[in-house]
Protein backbone atom coordinates (compact mmCIF):
# COMPACT_ATOMS: atom_id res chain seq x y z
CA UNK A 1 0.00 0.00 0.00
CA UNK A 2 1.24 3.48 -1.09
CA UNK A 3 0.42 5.23 1.93
CA UNK A 4 3.83 6.30 3.23
CA UNK A 5 5.57 8.60 1.29
CA UNK A 6 4.57 12.11 2.19
CA UNK A 7 5.88 13.36 4.69
CA UNK A 8 3.67 16.28 7.10
CA UNK A 9 5.03 19.21 9.16
CA UNK A 10 4.11 20.18 12.65
CA UNK A 11 5.72 23.33 14.50
CA UNK A 12 4.31 23.79 17.76
CA UNK A 13 2.89 28.00 18.26
CA UNK A 14 2.46 27.13 21.74
CA UNK A 15 4.12 25.11 24.47
CA UNK A 16 2.29 21.88 24.72
CA UNK A 17 0.96 21.61 21.60
CA UNK A 18 -0.30 17.43 21.16
CA UNK A 19 0.51 15.43 18.23
CA UNK A 20 -1.91 11.99 18.16
CA UNK A 21 -1.48 9.36 15.97
CA UNK A 22 -4.54 7.39 15.26
CA UNK A 23 -3.96 3.72 14.25
CA UNK A 24 -5.44 2.30 10.52
CA UNK A 25 -7.69 -0.56 10.22
CA UNK A 26 -11.24 -1.50 11.64
CA UNK A 27 -10.37 0.05 15.32
CA UNK A 28 -9.57 3.65 15.56
CA UNK A 29 -7.52 4.07 18.57
CA UNK A 30 -5.13 6.44 20.12
CA UNK A 31 -1.66 4.95 19.89
CA UNK A 32 0.87 7.80 20.65
CA UNK A 33 0.76 11.07 21.75
CA UNK A 34 3.92 13.72 21.26
CA UNK A 35 4.30 16.99 22.95
CA UNK A 36 5.67 19.57 21.56
CA UNK A 37 6.92 23.28 22.85
CA UNK A 38 6.62 26.28 21.17
CA UNK A 39 8.95 25.95 18.27
CA UNK A 40 9.56 22.47 18.15
CA UNK A 41 9.18 20.88 14.95
CA UNK A 42 7.76 17.43 14.20
CA UNK A 43 8.58 15.53 10.76
CA UNK A 44 6.31 12.63 10.34
CA UNK A 45 4.97 9.93 7.77
CA UNK A 46 1.36 8.02 7.88
CA UNK A 47 2.54 4.53 8.00
CA UNK A 48 1.03 1.39 7.93
CA UNK A 49 -0.03 2.18 11.56
CA UNK A 50 -0.76 5.57 11.45
CA UNK A 51 -4.20 6.14 9.20
CA UNK A 52 -4.96 9.81 11.19
CA UNK A 53 -3.46 12.44 13.12
CA UNK A 54 -4.96 14.67 15.62
CA UNK A 55 -3.11 18.07 16.67
CA UNK A 56 -4.09 20.06 19.94
CA UNK A 57 -2.89 23.30 20.62
CA UNK A 58 -1.80 25.98 18.11
CA UNK A 59 0.65 24.69 15.72
CA UNK A 60 1.24 25.49 11.78
CA UNK A 61 1.31 22.34 10.20
CA UNK A 62 2.32 21.69 6.25
CA UNK A 63 1.18 18.59 4.14
CA UNK A 64 0.67 18.06 0.32
CA UNK A 65 -2.82 19.52 0.59
CA UNK A 66 -1.45 23.04 1.78
CA UNK A 67 -0.32 25.00 5.09
CA UNK A 68 -2.55 25.42 8.06
CA UNK A 69 -2.52 27.10 11.00
CA UNK A 70 -4.83 26.44 13.89
CA UNK A 71 -4.01 29.18 16.01
N1 LIG B 1 5.54 3.99 15.01
C1 LIG B 1 4.60 4.91 14.40
C2 LIG B 1 4.29 4.42 12.98
O1 LIG B 1 5.19 3.91 12.29
C3 LIG B 1 5.19 6.28 14.46
C4 LIG B 1 4.47 7.37 13.73
C5 LIG B 1 4.48 7.57 12.39
C6 LIG B 1 3.65 8.41 14.29
N2 LIG B 1 3.74 8.68 12.07
C7 LIG B 1 3.22 9.20 13.21
C8 LIG B 1 3.24 8.77 15.58
C9 LIG B 1 2.39 10.34 13.40
C10 LIG B 1 2.42 9.88 15.77
C11 LIG B 1 2.01 10.64 14.68
O2 LIG B 1 3.14 4.49 12.57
Amino acid sequence: MNNNTDFFVIKALEDGVNVIGLTRGSDTKFFHSEKLDKDEIMIAQFTEHTSAVKVRGKALIQTSHGEMNNS
